[in-house]
C-alpha cells in the first residue's frame, strides 16, 4: 500500500497564522501536526508516501525532504490550486499506480495511530474504506448515512437537517476504482472536487466501501480551537522527560516535559506542558496544557492552556495569558512608554481578547 498526505490547501480559517506558514506544520504538543501524519503512516507499515503540495510547497519540502528520518520515501504531487480533496488524488494517479492507498489530511490527528485500519483494509476485498466517528454538530461535517444492515446509503457534505451524526474522519482508504470516481465527477458549488462526491459515486457504482467506525478522539486542526484542542489531547499522551535545566528555586509537575537546552529559572510549571528546546522560562508561571516551542522566552508572566511557536517573547505581563495561539517571532510585553495604554502591531485577521 502507499500513502498519501494532503498538505495543501489555503487554512482561511487559521489566518493570520497560516498567511505565511503551512498548517500542517504547526505544532502540537511541539511537535507538527503533519510529521504525526507521516508517523502514523509509517507505524502502519507504509513506506512509500506521496504529499501533495500548493502554496507553501517550500516550506512543506524543506521541513520533511525526502523522508529519511522516518525511514520513509516521500514523494511531493504540485497541486497548483486547492480544487478539493478529489482533486488531489486525480493529480496524484502517476504517483499511485495501481495501488492501493490511505489519504490522511495533513492537518488531522487522530488518536491510536491507525495501523489497525489499515491492516483491516489491506487484506480485504473492499473497493475503499472510509472511518467514521459519532460528532455533537454533524452539520459542520462531511457525515455518513448507513441503512439498517450498516452499510453506507448517502455520503452529505456539512448537511442542514443531518441524518446522522456520523461524521466522515480525514482518513480515507481506496483501490485504484477511485481513480474512474474522480476523474467522472464535477465539481461542488464550490467549485471544489469534493472526495463525498467521489465515494457517493463509489456506493453508486456498487464498488464495496466499508465503514469503520472510530471510537477514540479525533480532531481537525483546521481553526483556533481545534488547534488548542489538539494539543490538550496530545499532551496528555506523550511521555515526559526533563532534558533541559530546572534550578532549585523552581517547580515543575510530573506531567512536563523540558527539551534539551531549555532553561526553567524560578518558575512554576504546571502539567502537562511542554517547554520547547532553547526556551527560557524566567519568573514565571506555565499552566497546565501549554506547549512552548523553540527558542521562546517568558519571563515576569503567566501563561497557561495556550501553544507559542517559536522565537517569540512574552515579557512582564501583567495578567495571565490563557486559551491563546501565538503565532512566530511575536513580542508581548507591558511597555514602559507613557501613555498607559494598549499598543499593537497586528497582521490582518488577527484576534485579540482585551480585559
Ligand atoms: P481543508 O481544511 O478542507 O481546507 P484548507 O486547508 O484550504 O482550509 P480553510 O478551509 O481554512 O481555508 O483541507 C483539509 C486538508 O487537505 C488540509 O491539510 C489541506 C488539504 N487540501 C489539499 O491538499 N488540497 C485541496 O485542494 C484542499 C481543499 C485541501
Amino acid at each position: 500500500m502507499k500513502g498519501l498526505i494532503l498538505s495543501g490547501g489555503k487554512g482561511t480559517r487559521l489566518y493570520p497564522l497560516t498567511y505565511t506558514s503551512a498548517k500542517q506544520l504547526i505544532p502540537v504538543a511541539n511537535k507538527p501536526v503533519l510529521f504525526r501524519v507521516i508517523e502514523s503512516i509509517r507505524d502502519a507499515g507504509i513506506s512509500d508516501i506521496g504529499i501533495v503540495v500548493g502554496d507553501t510547497a517550500n516550506e512543506v519540502r524543506e521541513a520533511v525532504g525526502r523522508g529519511d528520518r522516518w525511514d520513509v520515501n516521500v514523494s511531493y504531487i504540485e497541486q497548483n490550486e486547492p480544487l478539493g480533496l478529489a482533486h488531489a488524488v486525480k493529480i496524484s494517479e502517476d504517483f499511485l499506480g495501481d495501488d492501493r492507498f490511505v489519504m490522511f489530511l495533513g492537518d488531522n490527528v487522530i488518536e491510536g495511530g491507525i495501523s489497525q485500519l489499515i491492516a483491516e483494509f489491506a487484506h480485504s476485498d473492499w473497493n475503499s474504506q472510509i472511518v467514521l466517528t459519532r460528532v455533537d454538530c454533524p452539520e459542520r461535517y462531511g457525515v455518513a448515512e448507513l441503512n439498517d444492515k450498516g452499510r453506507i446509503e448517502r455520503l452529505v457534505e456539512k448537511p442542514k437537517n443531518p441524518t446522522s451524526d456520523l461524521a466522515l474522519v480525514g482518513i480515507y482508504m481506496f483501490d485504484n476504482s477511485v481513480m474512474e470516481a474522480v476523474n467522472t465527477i464535477s465539481p461542488s458549488w464550490r467549485g471544489e472536487l469534493e472526495i463525498t462526491d467521489a465515494i457517493q459515486w463509489l456506493v453508486d457504482s456498487g464498488k464495496a466501501v466499508h465503514p469503520y467506525l472510530h471510537r477514540g478522539w479525533w480532531i481537525d486542526t483546521g481553526e483556533p480551537g481545534q488547534m488548542l484542542e489538539a494539543n490538550d489531547l496530545v499532551l496528555e499522551e506523550i511521555d515526559y522527560k526533563i532534558e533541559g535545566y530546572v534550578d532549585r528555586d523552581s517547580q515543575v509537575g510530573r506531567r512536563v516535559t523540558v527539551e534539551k537546552g531549555a532553561e526553567i529559572i524560578n518558575s512554576v510549571i504546571r502539567g502537562p506542558a511542554i517547554i520547547g528546546q532553547d526556551s527560557r522560562i524566567v519568573n514565571s508561571y506555565v499552566g497546565p496544557f501549554t506547549s512552548i516551542y523553540h527558542h521562546v522566552v517568558v519571563e515576569d508572566s503567566e501563561i497557561e492552556h495556550s501553544v507559542v511557536l517559536e522565537y517569540s517573547r512574552l515579557t512582564r505581563i501583567s495578567g495571565r495569558i490563557q486559551d491563546s495561539l501565538i503565532g512566530r517571532y511575536v513580542t508581548i510585553e507591558r511597555s514602559p512608554i507613557k501613555p498607559k495604554s494598549h499598543k499593537m502591531t497586528i497582521g490582518d485577521h488577527s484576534q485579540v481578547g482585551i480585559l
